[in-house]
């Protein structure tokens, strides 16, 4: 998200900031509340209420909920179908990075397209969000699929994103 917003800032109105923290904190009560089917707390109903009472961002609150599809929120504002187009590719990636000694480094869109089409492969995550994500953006995929390792891979650090070759 960060580096999305970068991308186009300062050309553009993207707040580098709010992108970067939607981006962290959107799925921030999903381990103690991943059950989307309660409708009172479950994922991301908690951290948007959390949201809500700290007066963060109206943006901020209508962007998480718009990740998560079966809340009728539809992704619109350039930030929301960043979030979605981002968001289990960004997954996926590390899933990538995590069975290869050289982690992130080295991994390509040509090998990325290899494992999608492996379905027992990081299988929870729906390669239809992967493949729609480009699309949401209007970017060519290849070229955002590797944007996006990219951006990983600036992070390796706080990611451990290094694989085994740096143990
Ligand atoms: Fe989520």
């Amino acid at each position: 998200m960060q580096a999305y917003a970068q991308r186009a800032a300062p050309s553009s109105d993207h707040d580098v900031e709010l992108w970067t923290v939607t981006g962290l904190l959107h799925d921030a009560d999903y381990e103690r509340f991943p059950d989307m089917d309660d409708a009172e707390q479950g994922h991301p109903r908690t951290i948007m209420a959390e949201l809500e009472r700290r007066d963060a961002p109206p943006e901020m609150v209508r962007a998480i909920a718009s990740h998560a599809d079966y809340l009728g929120v539809e992704p619109e504002s350039p930030m929301e179908r960043t979030l979605v187009a981002v968001d289990e590719l960004s997954g996926f990636l590390v899933a990538c990075a995590q069975v290869r000694p050289e982690g992130i480094h080295g991994l390509t869109p040509k090998s990325v397209k290899k494992k999608l089409k492996q379905p027992s492969f990081a299988a929870a995550v729906s390669r239809e969000d992967v493949r729609g994500g480009a699309d949401r953006i209007e970017v060519d995929f290849d070229e955002h699929v590797a944007f996006v390792i990219a951006a990983l891979e600036a992070q390796a650090d706080e990611l451990d994103l290094h694989g085994r070759s740096a143990a």
